[in-house]
C-alpha cells in the first residue's frame, strides 16, 4: 500500500519532494486539487467537502496513510475527517496533517516565546496554530498574519511581484519581536529566501519542506502496524485535477525537477 499526499494545489509538491528524498523506499501518490485551488478563502464546509473528496480518492487508490499536506485543510477539515469519516469508511487507514509538526518545531526553536505565523485566511481564522502551540507552551505569544496573496502568486508563477507584498505582511509581526516564524502554508517554502532576507537571520523560519519527512519517519517507527503495510517499490505518481498551461512549470519549480503530471477527476 502507498503513502498519499494531498494539497489544495501544487504547494504540497515541496513536501512530497522532501519525502521522496528522505524516505525513498516507499510508494507515493500526490494529488493536487489544482482545479479548485485556492482553498484558503473558502467556507469551512466547502474546505471539508473538497478535502474529503481528495482523501477518499487517495484511500480508493490503496493508500494506507494520507498526509493532508495543506495547512488550510489540516486546520479546517482534518479533525472531522479523522473523527467522522475515517472510522466509518476506512477504520484501519490513517490521515495525518501538517500543522502539529510545525507547531512542535516552533516551540522547540523559540527562545523568547514570541512566535509568528503566516498562513491563509482559513488557517488564521481557525486559530489552529495558537491552539496547538498553547497546548505545548501555554505562555507562548502567537501572532498570526493572514497572507492571502501569496498562494495565487506562487500558483501563477509570479514570484517576482512578491517583494512589496511580503514587506507589508511581515511588518506587523516584526513589530511584535518574534524570534520564530512559521510558514503556515505548504506553498511558502518557495518564498523562504525572500522572507529570510527581509526578517534577518536572527529569526528562525520554520517550513514544512524539511520537517514533515522527519516527523513521518518518527510516526512510522512508532506505528509498525502501519509501516508494515507499506509497499517498497520506490514509485511515485503525481496527480492534479486540472492541467493549465502554467501547471507544469510551477510544478517543476516546486518539485525541484521536471515532473510528469496526470490529470484526474474527483
Ligand atoms: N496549500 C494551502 C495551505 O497550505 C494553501 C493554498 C490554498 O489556499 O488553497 O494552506
Amino acid at each position: 500500500m502507498k503513502i498519499g499526499l494531498f494539497d489544495s494545489g501544487l504547494g504540497g509538491l515541496i513536501v512530497t519532494h522532501g519525502l521522496l528524498r528522505a524516505l525513498p523506499k516507499y510508494d507515493y501518490i500526490y494529488l493536487g486539487d489544482t482545479a479548485r485551488v485556492p482553498y484558503g478563502n473558502r467556507s469551512q464546509e466547502m474546505i471539508y467537502q473538497f478535502t474529503r473528496d481528495a482523501v477518499e480518492y487517495l484511500l480508493g487508490q490503496d493508500c494506507q496513510l494520507v498526509i493532508v499536506a495543506c495547512n488550510t485543510a489540516s486546520a479546517q477539515a482534518l479533525r472531522r475527517i479523522q473523527q467522522e469519516y475515517l472510522p466509518q469508511a476506512y477504520p484501519d487507514r490513517r490521515v495525518l496533517g501538517v500543522l502539529i509538526p510545525a507547531a512542535e518545531e516552533a516551540v522547540k526553536q523559540t527562545k523568547n516565546g514570541n512566535i509568528g505565523v503566516i498562513a491563509t485566511q482559513g488557517t488564521v481564522q481557525s486559530d489552529a496554530y495558537p491552539r496547538e502551540i498553547h497546548k505545548l507552551q501555554p505562555d507562548a505569544n502567537v501572532f498570526q498574519q493572514a497572507t492571502p496573496l501569496l498562494v495565487p502568486l506562487i500558483e501563477n508563477d509570479s514570484l517576482k511581484y512578491a517583494a512589496p507584498i511580503l514587506d507589508d505582511y511581515l511588518a506587523p509581526l516584526l513589530a511584535k519581536n518574534i524570534d520564530t516564524l512559521i510558514l503556515g502554508c505548504t506553498h511558502y517554502p518557495l518564498l523562504k529566501q525572500q522572507i529570510q532576507a527581509r526578517i534577518g537571520d536572527k529569526i528562525a523560519v520554520i517550513g514544512q519542506d524539511t520537517i514533515i519527512s522527519a516527523k513521518l519517519n518518527d510516526y512510522l517507527r512508532r506505528h509498525p502496524e502501519i509501516e508494515q503495510k507499506l509497499t517498497r517499490h520506490e514509485t511515485h505518481r503525481l496527480l492534479t485535477t486540472d492541467l493549465a498551461p502554467s501547471t507544469g512549470e510551477v510544478a517543476k519549480q516546486l518539485f525541484g525537477r521536471p515532473v510528469q503530471l496526470e490529470k484526474i477527476a474527483l
